[in-house]
């Protein structure tokens, strides 16, 4: 198994290592099924001579599951109570962290967009989202800015005829809602040199395949890069480490919406 990530690594240049060895099991164990190697050695082989069996690996234990409006509650919770007080400001600039195809990033722009379309300010917000990830694959697929049906499972359909533009079986997201957005490969494990600070960080569902001293990692650099007093937001199936948890104060919302106490 070893020698399989090792593989992974010198392939992808980055480090699987701190992914849950349970979690890398079972997509290299469904793998060696899918392929028919006889065992791990078999499959070490084949991965050797077949570059493109080898990224179809790495990109499986990254896991690129995503949609629109993922957490439906957390979306209206930005709404009503977040964004209103963000969007006062005259900038305003977010990270969406682990954003794999975009679909995150973009139910944000909707989002901050419906409610600019709304604001009476003479002189609205100018918003701009970071949105990376470690895959390539997947930012390559985020800037196209398409997304197939099942992803769009939690789109209302006033939402899905205004923004979206159907063509070849995809859903297009139409230039007002992709401008918001510049998208970018950052591995989370990475320091990241001059990058700004930011008023709001949503990290959800990429923590919970770390082992733990490598979640804590993760969260204190995206920490780093928080306004005092910034947003920070995992996922309804992640809980806050506790070697971090004095960085942050819970919000009463929701257990998984917290504001730097920095
Ligand atoms: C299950 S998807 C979650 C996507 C989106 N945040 C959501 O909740 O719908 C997990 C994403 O985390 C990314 N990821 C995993 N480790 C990462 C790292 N070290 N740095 C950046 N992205 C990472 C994967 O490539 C994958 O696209």
């Amino acid at each position: 198994m070893e020698k399989i990530v090792h593989l992974m690594k010198g392939q992808a240049g980055y480090d699987l290592s701190g992914i849950k060895n349970s979690y890398i099991e079972t997509q290299v164990k469904a793998f060696q099924q899918k392929v028919g190697a006889n065992d791990l050695n078999a499959l070490f082989n084949y991965l050797k001579s077949n570059p493109a069996a080898l990224t179809q690996l790495t990109n499986a234990c990254l896991n690129n599951a995503t949609r629109y409006f993922r957490n439906p509650r957390l979306f209206e919770l930005l709404r009503q109570l977040y964004l209103p007080a963000l969007l006062k400001q005259s900038s305003v600039n977010i990270w969406v962290a682990a954003c794999s195809l975009g679909d995150e990033a973009f139910s944000l722009a909707i989002t901050i967009h419906e409610l600019l379309q709304q604001t009476l300010e003479p002189c609205p917000a100018k918003v701009h989202i970071w949105a990376t990830d470690i895959s390539a694959k997947a930012i390559d697929t985020a800037k196209a800015g398409y997304a197939i049906e099942s992803n769009l499972v939690s789109v209302g359909e006033a939402i899905k005829q205004k923004y979206f533009h159907y063509k070849d079986h995809r859903y297009y997201v139409q230039p007002a809602i992709k401008n918001y957005v510049e998208f970018a490969v950052h591995d989370l494990l990475q320091p990241l040199a001059n990058a700004p600070k930011f008023d709001l960080i949503i990290c959800r569902n990429a923590l919970l395949y770390y082992d733990i001293a490598y979640q804590q990692h993760l969260i204190t650099n995206l920490h780093q890069h928080l306004k005092p007093q910034g947003i920070f937001i995992i996922s309804e199936f992640e809980s806050m480490p506790a070697n971090c948890a004095s960085l942050f104060t819970k919000s009463a919302e929701a257990p998984y919406i917290f504001t730097s106490n920095l």
